[in-house]
């Protein structure tokens, strides 16, 4: 299911395996839900039967209480690692993104800022990130990376300022993997479509699914593959904050349109996606959300809200292509023309 990547490789691999296990994952008996659909396919036709075997009581949480209790059994910001040397400052955006190398030597690019008094955008950002991965799409990894004050006072004068003004404060930031060397195409010909048609399809029912902002923007490629970085302005509309009654009465999602024309892609290349979404169980969706430390100021009333969020409309990707209307109602990012 999850790629071989030279980026995201090994990580994504031990983060399905940990996360579908259900062994020594330190779990709650409420936690320990499994979600299994079994499918058979046919092209264009696929003719999917579901089948939900729970290992306890209770089903699949089906409305955001039922996701904060759930979400409330899990343990918050596990992975956390250390930033231990700065390796280049002043990347752009925003946040303007500083890289550094961290313990076990990964290096990975940080980012945070505050936002009308909120670090609501990292957890946008590590959110989509790790569903991301759950469903095998092409987002360098994410992990949490802490810095210390030592590490600030060390690099201050390196470091500057994030592009709204604001000097850097130790504590945890939004981390993504470092991409090297990577770039534009001006155009998607048909060697690089055919390159990339499962990485590409599966972008396209990501953007849909996690409502993405300026993903026109996030879109970049490295060694003929494609790649998509920053989605702090996902499932909100372009920059405003979300709060849970915002994610309630969104429109049902759709596949990406941008996306779908942009990579080229054809009906079955979304019908050979479509098994990795199905394959998303409610523990990687509450793995991901419980991800962000509470420093970011995620509430666990908005963290469910989110994960019901998620959850619904992974569904409703799925009913459309079951319907085989997936064409039809495609997402249209008002930030995509
Ligand atoms: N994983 C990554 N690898 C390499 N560069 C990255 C990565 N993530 C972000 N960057 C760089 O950091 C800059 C800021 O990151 P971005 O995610 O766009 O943050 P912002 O939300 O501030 O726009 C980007 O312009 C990009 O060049
Ligand atoms: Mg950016």
């Amino acid at each position: 299911m999850v790629e071989e990547d030279p980026v995201v490789g090994s990580h994504v691999g031990r983060q399905r395996r940990g996360g579908s296990s259900g062994e020594s994952d330190g779990l709650s008996a409420r936690g320990r839900v499994w979600l299994v659909e079994k499918m058979t396919m046919q092209p264009r036709s696929a003719i999917v039967q579901k089948s939900i075997l729970m290992t306890n009581s209770g089903p699949a949480p089906t409305t955001a209480a039922e996701w904060q209790e759930y979400l409330g059994t899990l343990p918050q910001a596990g992975d956390v690692v250390d930033a231990e040397e700065l390796i280049a400052a002043n990347l752009g955006g925003l946040s303007n993104a500083f890289c550094v190398r961290c313990t076990h030597g990964d290096r990975w690019v940080l980012k945070r800022f505050l936002k009308d008094a909120s670090c609501q955008n990292v957890f946008n950002d590590q959110t989509v990130a790790r569903v991301a991965h759950a469903f095998g799409a092409p987002i360098p990894a994410a992990s949490v990376v802490r810095v210390s004050e030592e590490f600030i006072e060390r690099h201050h004068a390196s470091l500057g300022r994030d592009r709204l003004g604001q000097p850097r404060d130790s504590g945890h930031y939004h981390g993504s993997r470092l991409l090297e060397a990577y770039g534009d195409v001006a155009a998607v010909g048909e060697e690089l479509a055919a390159l990339n048609r499962s990485r590409a399809a599966k972008l396209c029912i990501l953007y849909g699914w996690t409502h993405a902002a300026d993903h026109q923007r996030s879109v970049t490629w490295h060694s003929g593959l494609v790649w998509s970085l920053d989605h702090n302005l996902f499932l909100t509309k372009g920059g405003e904050l979300w709060t849970p009654e915002l994610l309630r009465v969104r429109a049902p999602a759709g596949i990406d349109s941008w996306a779908y024309a942009r990579f080229r892609l054809q009906p079955q290349d979304l019908d050979a996606a479509m098994p990795s979404l199905c394959a998303v169980t409610p523990e990687d969706v509450a793995r991901a959300i419980r991800a962000s430390p509470d420093e970011w100021g995620v509430t666990l009333e908005f963290q469910a809200a989110v994960a019901d969020f998620l959850w619904r409309r992974r569904d409703d990707i799925l009913q459309r292509w079951r319907a085989g209307s997936l064409e039809e109602g495609m997402y249209v990012s008002k930030w995509s023309t």
